[in-house]
Protein backbone atom coordinates (compact mmCIF):
# COMPACT_ATOMS: atom_id res chain seq x y z
CA UNK A 1 0.00 0.00 0.00
CA UNK A 2 1.63 3.51 -0.99
CA UNK A 3 -0.56 5.45 1.27
CA UNK A 4 2.21 7.11 2.27
CA UNK A 5 3.24 7.77 -1.41
CA UNK A 6 6.84 7.64 -0.47
CA UNK A 7 7.86 4.13 -0.79
CA UNK A 8 10.09 3.58 -4.09
CA UNK A 9 8.76 1.31 -5.97
CA UNK A 10 10.47 -2.12 -4.73
CA UNK A 11 8.45 -1.28 -1.86
CA UNK A 12 5.21 -0.90 -3.22
CA UNK A 13 5.65 -4.33 -4.37
CA UNK A 14 6.53 -5.82 -0.92
CA UNK A 15 3.90 -4.33 0.88
CA UNK A 16 1.38 -4.92 -1.69
CA UNK A 17 2.05 -8.64 -1.19
CA UNK A 18 2.20 -8.43 2.39
CA UNK A 19 -0.69 -6.31 2.07
CA UNK A 20 -3.08 -7.95 5.01
CA UNK A 21 -0.05 -9.10 7.89
CA UNK A 22 -2.11 -5.96 9.99
CA UNK A 23 -4.40 -9.04 11.10
CA UNK A 24 -1.49 -11.57 11.38
CA UNK A 25 0.14 -12.30 14.36
CA UNK A 26 3.49 -13.08 12.83
CA UNK A 27 5.03 -10.29 11.05
CA UNK A 28 8.18 -12.40 10.11
CA UNK A 29 6.94 -14.48 6.97
CA UNK A 30 9.92 -16.32 5.21
CA UNK A 31 9.15 -16.57 1.74
CA UNK A 32 12.43 -18.18 0.59
CA UNK A 33 11.44 -21.73 2.10
CA UNK A 34 8.53 -22.00 -0.05
CA UNK A 35 10.34 -22.12 -3.54
CA UNK A 36 9.52 -25.45 -4.05
CA UNK A 37 5.81 -24.90 -4.31
CA UNK A 38 4.40 -22.87 -7.32
CA UNK A 39 1.35 -21.02 -7.37
CA UNK A 40 -0.11 -18.61 -9.11
CA UNK A 41 -2.78 -18.21 -12.08
CA UNK A 42 -1.22 -19.87 -14.46
CA UNK A 43 1.07 -22.52 -12.60
CA UNK A 44 1.06 -24.73 -9.57
CA UNK A 45 3.36 -27.50 -8.96
CA UNK A 46 5.23 -28.78 -5.90
CA UNK A 47 7.81 -31.16 -5.48
CA UNK A 48 6.04 -33.14 -2.59
CA UNK A 49 4.19 -36.11 -3.46
CA UNK A 50 1.22 -34.49 -1.28
CA UNK A 51 1.23 -31.77 -3.43
CA UNK A 52 1.31 -27.69 -2.59
CA UNK A 53 2.05 -27.49 1.72
CA UNK A 54 -1.16 -25.23 2.37
CA UNK A 55 -0.26 -23.81 5.53
CA UNK A 56 3.08 -22.27 3.94
CA UNK A 57 1.63 -20.82 1.10
CA UNK A 58 -0.91 -19.37 4.20
CA UNK A 59 1.66 -17.45 5.37
CA UNK A 60 3.86 -16.59 2.04
CA UNK A 61 -0.17 -14.97 1.02
CA UNK A 62 -0.54 -13.37 4.38
CA UNK A 63 -4.41 -14.85 4.56
CA UNK A 64 -5.71 -16.79 7.58
CA UNK A 65 -6.25 -20.27 7.99
CA UNK A 66 -9.85 -21.73 8.60
CA UNK A 67 -10.21 -22.55 11.93
CA UNK A 68 -12.67 -24.68 14.05
CA UNK A 69 -13.67 -21.61 15.51
CA UNK A 70 -14.60 -19.81 12.34
CA UNK A 71 -16.98 -23.02 11.09
CA UNK A 72 -18.06 -23.36 14.28
CA UNK A 73 -19.78 -19.60 13.97
CA UNK A 74 -20.53 -20.23 10.39
CA UNK A 75 -22.91 -23.61 12.02
CA UNK A 76 -24.33 -21.36 14.19
CA UNK A 77 -25.37 -18.83 12.00
CA UNK A 78 -26.54 -20.83 9.39
CA UNK A 79 -28.21 -23.43 11.79
CA UNK A 80 -27.03 -25.80 9.31
CA UNK A 81 -23.91 -28.36 8.90
CA UNK A 82 -21.09 -26.55 7.75
CA UNK A 83 -20.79 -28.02 3.96
CA UNK A 84 -18.22 -30.77 3.77
CA UNK A 85 -15.79 -28.85 1.66
CA UNK A 86 -15.53 -26.42 4.62
CA UNK A 87 -15.28 -29.38 6.99
CA UNK A 88 -12.67 -31.00 5.58
CA UNK A 89 -10.03 -28.54 4.98
CA UNK A 90 -10.96 -28.44 1.14
CA UNK A 91 -11.79 -24.90 1.50
CA UNK A 92 -8.68 -23.91 4.23
CA UNK A 93 -8.07 -20.41 4.08
CA UNK A 94 -9.79 -17.11 4.13
CA UNK A 95 -9.43 -13.35 4.60
CA UNK A 96 -12.06 -11.46 6.72
CA UNK A 97 -14.83 -14.19 6.65
CA UNK A 98 -15.35 -13.07 9.75
CA UNK A 99 -16.49 -9.30 8.56
CA UNK A 100 -18.63 -11.08 6.15
CA UNK A 101 -20.45 -13.21 8.69
CA UNK A 102 -20.92 -10.01 11.01
CA UNK A 103 -22.79 -8.44 8.12
CA UNK A 104 -24.65 -12.01 7.81
CA UNK A 105 -25.83 -11.19 11.88
CA UNK A 106 -26.61 -7.95 11.11
CA UNK A 107 -28.95 -8.75 8.49
CA UNK A 108 -27.05 -6.68 6.17
CA UNK A 109 -26.30 -7.65 2.26
CA UNK A 110 -23.27 -8.41 1.03
CA UNK A 111 -22.69 -10.16 -2.48
CA UNK A 112 -20.38 -13.56 -3.82
CA UNK A 113 -18.22 -13.02 -6.89
CA UNK A 114 -16.50 -16.07 -8.88
CA UNK A 115 -15.32 -17.02 -12.40
CA UNK A 116 -13.69 -19.23 -14.74
CA UNK A 117 -11.18 -18.71 -17.53
CA UNK A 118 -13.24 -20.69 -20.48
CA UNK A 119 -10.36 -22.81 -22.20
CA UNK A 120 -11.67 -25.08 -22.89
CA UNK A 121 -15.64 -26.84 -23.65
CA UNK A 122 -15.42 -29.66 -21.49
CA UNK A 123 -14.87 -28.50 -18.13
CA UNK A 124 -13.55 -31.26 -15.65
CA UNK A 125 -13.91 -32.22 -11.87
CA UNK A 126 -11.67 -29.54 -10.25
CA UNK A 127 -13.57 -26.75 -11.93
CA UNK A 128 -16.62 -27.80 -10.24
CA UNK A 129 -15.29 -27.54 -6.77
CA UNK A 130 -15.53 -23.62 -6.49
CA UNK A 131 -18.81 -23.69 -8.29
CA UNK A 132 -20.38 -26.24 -5.84
CA UNK A 133 -19.30 -24.35 -2.63
CA UNK A 134 -20.35 -21.20 -4.25
CA UNK A 135 -24.07 -22.76 -4.96
CA UNK A 136 -23.69 -23.81 -0.97
CA UNK A 137 -22.73 -20.66 -0.24
CA UNK A 138 -25.46 -18.93 -1.81
CA UNK A 139 -28.36 -21.24 -0.99
CA UNK A 140 -27.29 -20.89 2.54
CA UNK A 141 -26.54 -16.84 3.03
CA UNK A 142 -29.38 -16.00 0.43
CA UNK A 143 -27.09 -13.44 -1.75
CA UNK A 144 -26.97 -12.56 -5.26
CA UNK A 145 -24.26 -14.26 -7.34
CA UNK A 146 -21.91 -12.81 -9.96
CA UNK A 147 -19.81 -15.01 -11.82
CA UNK A 148 -16.62 -13.92 -14.81
CA UNK A 149 -16.25 -16.06 -17.53
CA UNK A 150 -13.04 -14.07 -18.37
CA UNK A 151 -13.23 -14.84 -22.75
CA UNK A 152 -10.61 -12.01 -22.58
CA UNK A 153 -8.04 -13.68 -20.68
CA UNK A 154 -8.09 -16.64 -22.55
CA UNK A 155 -7.64 -15.11 -25.70
CA UNK A 156 -5.01 -13.17 -24.16
CA UNK A 157 -3.14 -15.90 -22.87
CA UNK A 158 -3.80 -18.95 -24.76
CA UNK A 159 -3.64 -19.62 -28.93
CA UNK A 160 -7.43 -18.64 -29.01
CA UNK A 161 -9.17 -16.70 -31.65
CA UNK A 162 -11.43 -14.14 -30.08
CA UNK A 163 -14.39 -15.67 -31.38
CA UNK A 164 -13.69 -18.35 -30.26
CA UNK A 165 -12.91 -17.46 -26.70
CA UNK A 166 -16.47 -15.46 -26.22
CA UNK A 167 -18.02 -19.43 -27.80
CA UNK A 168 -16.34 -21.39 -25.29
CA UNK A 169 -17.79 -18.77 -22.27
CA UNK A 170 -20.97 -19.56 -23.51
CA UNK A 171 -20.26 -23.17 -23.76
CA UNK A 172 -18.90 -23.06 -19.95
CA UNK A 173 -21.99 -20.65 -18.98
CA UNK A 174 -24.17 -23.91 -19.91
CA UNK A 175 -21.67 -25.87 -17.49
CA UNK A 176 -22.61 -23.75 -14.68
CA UNK A 177 -25.91 -22.91 -15.13
CA UNK A 178 -26.51 -27.09 -14.73
CA UNK A 179 -24.74 -26.85 -11.67
CA UNK A 180 -28.47 -25.69 -11.07
CA UNK A 181 -27.64 -21.72 -9.91
CA UNK A 182 -31.28 -19.71 -9.37
CA UNK A 183 -31.42 -17.43 -12.21
CA UNK A 184 -33.63 -15.08 -10.37
CA UNK A 185 -29.99 -14.25 -7.66
CA UNK A 186 -27.67 -15.49 -10.44
CA UNK A 187 -25.84 -13.35 -13.05
CA UNK A 188 -23.33 -15.03 -15.55
CA UNK A 189 -21.18 -12.41 -17.79
CA UNK A 190 -18.50 -13.23 -20.12
CA UNK A 191 -16.20 -10.18 -20.29
CA UNK A 192 -16.08 -9.65 -24.32
CA UNK A 193 -20.16 -9.25 -23.82
CA UNK A 194 -20.91 -7.55 -20.86
CA UNK A 195 -17.77 -4.88 -20.00
CA UNK A 196 -18.82 -2.93 -23.61
CA UNK A 197 -22.09 -2.41 -22.12
CA UNK A 198 -21.20 -1.65 -18.77
CA UNK A 199 -20.11 2.02 -18.64
CA UNK A 200 -19.80 1.53 -14.84
CA UNK A 201 -17.71 -1.61 -14.85
CA UNK A 202 -15.43 -0.17 -17.26
CA UNK A 203 -14.71 3.34 -15.09
CA UNK A 204 -13.95 0.95 -12.57
CA UNK A 205 -11.43 -0.79 -14.26
CA UNK A 206 -9.86 2.35 -15.59
CA UNK A 207 -9.95 3.52 -11.87
CA UNK A 208 -8.25 0.47 -10.95
CA UNK A 209 -5.56 0.69 -14.13
CA UNK A 210 -4.69 4.12 -12.60
CA UNK A 211 -3.94 3.05 -8.93
CA UNK A 212 -1.49 -0.27 -10.12
CA UNK A 213 1.94 0.31 -11.72
CA UNK A 214 3.75 -1.39 -14.07
CA UNK A 215 6.23 -2.50 -11.14
CA UNK A 216 3.55 -3.98 -9.31
CA UNK A 217 2.03 -6.37 -11.61
CA UNK A 218 5.55 -7.33 -12.40
CA UNK A 219 5.94 -8.07 -9.01
CA UNK A 220 2.09 -9.84 -8.11
CA UNK A 221 1.96 -11.59 -11.43
CA UNK A 222 5.66 -12.18 -13.23
CA UNK A 223 5.12 -9.65 -15.89
CA UNK A 224 8.16 -9.43 -18.13
CA UNK A 225 8.95 -6.88 -20.92
CA UNK A 226 7.74 -8.38 -24.19
CA UNK A 227 3.90 -9.34 -22.17
CA UNK A 228 1.97 -7.74 -24.34
CA UNK A 229 -0.64 -4.79 -22.36
CA UNK A 230 -3.69 -6.68 -22.86
CA UNK A 231 -1.75 -8.98 -20.09
CA UNK A 232 -0.36 -6.33 -17.66
CA UNK A 233 -3.64 -4.56 -17.64
CA UNK A 234 -5.96 -7.46 -17.21
CA UNK A 235 -5.68 -7.89 -13.42
CA UNK A 236 -7.88 -4.89 -13.34
CA UNK A 237 -10.84 -6.62 -15.33
CA UNK A 238 -11.10 -9.51 -12.88
CA UNK A 239 -10.77 -6.92 -10.07
CA UNK A 240 -13.61 -5.03 -11.06
CA UNK A 241 -16.42 -7.46 -10.34
CA UNK A 242 -15.33 -7.06 -6.94
CA UNK A 243 -16.87 -3.59 -6.61
CA UNK A 244 -21.31 -3.43 -6.30
CA UNK A 245 -20.86 -0.30 -8.26
CA UNK A 246 -20.02 -2.67 -11.53
CA UNK A 247 -23.10 -3.77 -11.35
CA UNK A 248 -25.78 -0.99 -11.07
CA UNK A 249 -28.63 -3.07 -12.57
CA UNK A 250 -28.12 -5.42 -9.61
CA UNK A 251 -27.45 -3.10 -6.90
CA UNK A 252 -29.31 0.01 -7.79
CA UNK A 253 -26.24 1.79 -7.81
CA UNK A 254 -25.09 1.05 -4.36
CA UNK A 255 -21.25 1.24 -3.93
CA UNK A 256 -21.16 0.08 -0.53
CA UNK A 257 -22.45 -3.89 -0.44
CA UNK A 258 -19.78 -6.09 -0.23
CA UNK A 259 -18.16 -8.72 -1.90
CA UNK A 260 -16.89 -12.34 -0.93
CA UNK A 261 -15.01 -14.07 -3.75
CA UNK A 262 -14.63 -17.73 -2.94
CA UNK A 263 -11.50 -19.25 -5.30
CA UNK A 264 -8.75 -21.75 -6.03
CA UNK A 265 -6.06 -19.89 -3.62
CA UNK A 266 -3.79 -19.60 -6.81
CA UNK A 267 -6.37 -16.40 -8.00
CA UNK A 268 -5.69 -14.83 -4.57
CA UNK A 269 -2.78 -12.60 -6.15
CA UNK A 270 -5.71 -11.00 -8.59
CA UNK A 271 -7.56 -10.17 -5.52
CA UNK A 272 -4.67 -8.90 -3.17
CA UNK A 273 -4.19 -5.99 -5.70
CA UNK A 274 -7.87 -5.28 -5.76
CA UNK A 275 -7.56 -5.21 -1.67
CA UNK A 276 -5.10 -2.73 -2.26
CA UNK A 277 -7.01 -0.18 -4.54
CA UNK A 278 -10.33 -1.04 -3.30
CA UNK A 279 -9.86 1.73 0.02
CA UNK A 280 -8.45 4.07 -2.40
CA UNK A 281 -11.00 4.18 -4.66
CA UNK A 282 -14.06 4.78 -1.68
CA UNK A 283 -15.00 0.98 -1.81
CA UNK A 284 -14.68 -1.84 0.97
CA UNK A 285 -11.61 -4.62 0.65
CA UNK A 286 -13.63 -7.80 -0.99
CA UNK A 287 -13.56 -10.70 1.64
CA UNK A 288 -12.21 -14.33 0.28
CA UNK A 289 -12.41 -18.02 0.46
CA UNK A 290 -9.74 -20.14 -0.53
CA UNK A 291 -9.77 -23.94 -1.61
CA UNK A 292 -6.77 -26.35 -2.03
CA UNK A 293 -6.58 -27.64 -5.84
CA UNK A 294 -8.20 -30.68 -6.68
CA UNK A 295 -5.47 -33.27 -7.76
CA UNK A 296 -4.93 -34.62 -11.19
CA UNK A 297 -5.02 -38.51 -11.63
CA UNK A 298 -1.66 -38.85 -11.18
CA UNK A 299 -1.01 -37.46 -8.05
CA UNK A 300 -1.16 -34.07 -5.86
CA UNK A 301 2.30 -32.66 -7.61
CA UNK A 302 0.39 -31.27 -10.23
CA UNK A 303 -3.10 -29.26 -11.07
CA UNK A 304 -4.82 -30.85 -13.76
CA UNK A 305 -4.70 -29.86 -16.80
CA UNK A 306 -7.73 -29.09 -19.28
CA UNK A 307 -5.42 -30.06 -22.32
CA UNK A 308 -4.66 -33.46 -21.24
CA UNK A 309 -7.67 -35.85 -21.39
CA UNK A 310 -6.03 -38.16 -19.18
CA UNK A 311 -5.44 -35.76 -16.42
CA UNK A 312 -8.48 -35.44 -15.31
CA UNK A 313 -12.73 -36.94 -15.24
CA UNK A 314 -14.19 -34.70 -17.47
CA UNK A 315 -18.01 -33.45 -17.10
CA UNK A 316 -18.49 -35.08 -20.68
CA UNK A 317 -16.66 -38.60 -19.78
CA UNK A 318 -19.12 -41.83 -20.33
CA UNK A 319 -19.55 -44.06 -17.71
CA UNK A 320 -16.88 -46.22 -19.65
CA UNK A 321 -13.99 -43.29 -19.80
CA UNK A 322 -14.44 -42.94 -16.05
CA UNK A 323 -13.63 -46.02 -15.28
CA UNK A 324 -11.02 -46.59 -16.96
CA UNK A 325 -9.33 -43.85 -16.01
CA UNK A 326 -9.55 -44.26 -12.65
CA UNK A 327 -8.73 -47.29 -13.22
CA UNK A 328 -5.59 -46.97 -15.49
CA UNK A 329 -4.52 -43.15 -14.07
CA UNK A 330 -5.38 -42.78 -10.57
CA UNK A 331 -2.50 -42.85 -8.55
CA UNK A 332 -2.41 -45.67 -5.56
CA UNK A 333 -0.72 -45.09 -2.53
CA UNK A 334 -1.29 -48.32 -1.19
CA UNK A 335 1.42 -51.69 -1.48
CA UNK A 336 3.02 -52.74 -4.89
CA UNK A 337 1.83 -55.97 -4.04
CA UNK A 338 -1.43 -57.36 -1.93
CA UNK A 339 1.01 -58.88 0.81
CA UNK A 340 2.93 -55.30 1.05
CA UNK A 341 -0.20 -53.93 1.20
CA UNK A 342 -2.00 -55.82 3.88
CA UNK A 343 1.44 -55.23 6.31
CA UNK A 344 2.17 -52.21 5.67
CA UNK A 345 -1.49 -50.65 4.69
CA UNK A 346 -2.38 -47.71 2.09
CA UNK A 347 -1.06 -43.93 2.30
CA UNK A 348 -4.17 -42.10 2.02
CA UNK A 349 -2.10 -38.81 1.70
CA UNK A 350 -1.19 -39.84 -1.71
CA UNK A 351 -3.57 -41.78 -2.40
CA UNK A 352 -6.06 -39.95 -5.42
CA UNK A 353 -8.95 -42.15 -4.88
CA UNK A 354 -9.29 -41.51 -1.46
CA UNK A 355 -8.36 -37.57 -1.99
CA UNK A 356 -11.20 -37.76 -4.53
CA UNK A 357 -13.60 -39.44 -2.30
CA UNK A 358 -13.04 -36.60 0.81
CA UNK A 359 -13.91 -34.24 -2.06
CA UNK A 360 -17.19 -36.22 -3.52
CA UNK A 361 -18.33 -38.48 -0.67
CA UNK A 362 -20.61 -36.81 1.48
CA UNK A 363 -20.96 -39.13 4.09
CA UNK A 364 -18.77 -38.34 6.78
CA UNK A 365 -18.87 -41.96 8.78
CA UNK A 366 -18.40 -43.66 5.56
CA UNK A 367 -15.41 -42.06 4.58
CA UNK A 368 -13.59 -42.25 8.03
CA UNK A 369 -14.16 -46.11 7.97
CA UNK A 370 -13.14 -46.43 4.41
CA UNK A 371 -9.56 -43.97 5.92
CA UNK A 372 -8.96 -46.71 8.29
CA UNK A 373 -9.46 -49.81 7.00
CA UNK A 374 -7.54 -48.38 3.92
CA UNK A 375 -4.83 -47.26 6.03
CA UNK A 376 -4.98 -50.47 7.85
CA UNK A 377 -4.40 -52.59 4.33
CA UNK A 378 -7.62 -54.50 5.14
CA UNK A 379 -9.35 -52.75 1.95
CA UNK A 380 -7.42 -52.93 -1.14
CA UNK A 381 -7.16 -50.05 -3.88
CA UNK A 382 -9.12 -51.82 -6.22
CA UNK A 383 -12.22 -51.34 -3.75
CA UNK A 384 -11.29 -47.84 -3.41
CA UNK A 385 -11.40 -47.15 -7.50
CA UNK A 386 -14.68 -49.04 -7.65
CA UNK A 387 -16.19 -46.86 -5.05
CA UNK A 388 -14.98 -43.66 -6.49
CA UNK A 389 -15.98 -44.93 -10.11
CA UNK A 390 -19.66 -45.07 -8.96
CA UNK A 391 -19.61 -42.30 -7.18
CA UNK A 392 -17.87 -40.15 -10.66
CA UNK A 393 -20.51 -41.98 -12.71
CA UNK A 394 -23.40 -40.44 -10.72
CA UNK A 395 -22.32 -37.09 -10.03
CA UNK A 396 -21.05 -37.17 -14.53
CA UNK A 397 -24.61 -38.60 -15.56
CA UNK A 398 -26.98 -36.20 -13.23
CA UNK A 399 -25.00 -33.44 -15.15
CA UNK A 400 -24.89 -34.33 -18.39
CA UNK A 401 -29.02 -35.16 -17.93
CA UNK A 402 -29.14 -31.40 -16.43
CA UNK A 403 -26.95 -29.61 -19.03
CA UNK A 404 -28.90 -31.22 -21.82
CA UNK A 405 -31.56 -28.69 -20.87
CA UNK A 406 -29.73 -25.89 -21.03
CA UNK A 407 -30.11 -24.13 -24.26
CA UNK A 408 -28.42 -21.07 -25.86
CA UNK A 409 -31.90 -19.35 -24.81
CA UNK A 410 -31.44 -20.51 -21.00
CA UNK A 411 -27.86 -19.24 -21.41
CA UNK A 412 -28.71 -16.04 -23.02
CA UNK A 413 -31.57 -15.40 -19.94
CA UNK A 414 -28.59 -15.80 -17.30
CA UNK A 415 -26.61 -13.57 -19.03
CA UNK A 416 -29.19 -10.68 -19.62
CA UNK A 417 -27.86 -7.79 -17.78
CA UNK A 418 -31.14 -7.23 -15.42
CA UNK A 419 -31.93 -6.98 -11.68
CA UNK A 420 -32.19 -10.02 -9.59
CA UNK A 421 -34.78 -10.62 -6.75
CA UNK A 422 -33.24 -8.57 -3.91
CA UNK A 423 -33.62 -5.14 -3.42
CA UNK A 424 -31.06 -2.46 -2.62
N1 LIG B 1 -8.95 -16.09 -13.84
C1 LIG B 1 -9.85 -17.16 -13.52
C2 LIG B 1 -9.47 -18.42 -14.30
O1 LIG B 1 -8.65 -18.43 -15.16
C3 LIG B 1 -11.29 -16.80 -13.82
C4 LIG B 1 -11.88 -15.85 -12.82
C5 LIG B 1 -12.29 -14.55 -13.07
C6 LIG B 1 -12.13 -16.08 -11.44
N2 LIG B 1 -12.80 -13.99 -11.95
C7 LIG B 1 -12.72 -14.89 -10.93
C8 LIG B 1 -11.97 -17.20 -10.60
C9 LIG B 1 -13.11 -14.81 -9.59
C10 LIG B 1 -12.34 -17.09 -9.27
C11 LIG B 1 -12.91 -15.90 -8.76
O2 LIG B 1 -10.01 -19.45 -14.04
Amino acid sequence: MSENGTGTAENEIENMNLEDNHDKPSENVDVDNNLDDVVNPWNVSSSSAKGVDYDKLIKRFGSSKIDDVLIARIEKLTGKPAHHLLRRGIFFSHREMHHILDLYEKKKPFYLYTGRGPSSTAMHMGHLIPFLFTKWLQETFDVPLVIQLTDDEKYLWKDLQAEEAKQLALENAKDIIAIGFDINKTFIFSDFNYIGQSPAFYMNMVKTQKLVTFNQVKGIFGFGDSDCIGKISFPAIQASPSFSSSFPQIFNNRKDVPCLIPCAIDQDPYFRMTRDVAPRMGYQKPALIHSTFFPALQGAQTKMSASDPNSSIFLTDTNKQIKTKVNKYAFSGGGDTVEEHKEKGGNCDVDVSYQYLTFFLEDDDRLAQIKKDYSSGELLTGYLKKELVEILQKIVGDHQQRRKNVTDEVAYSYMKPRKLDFNY
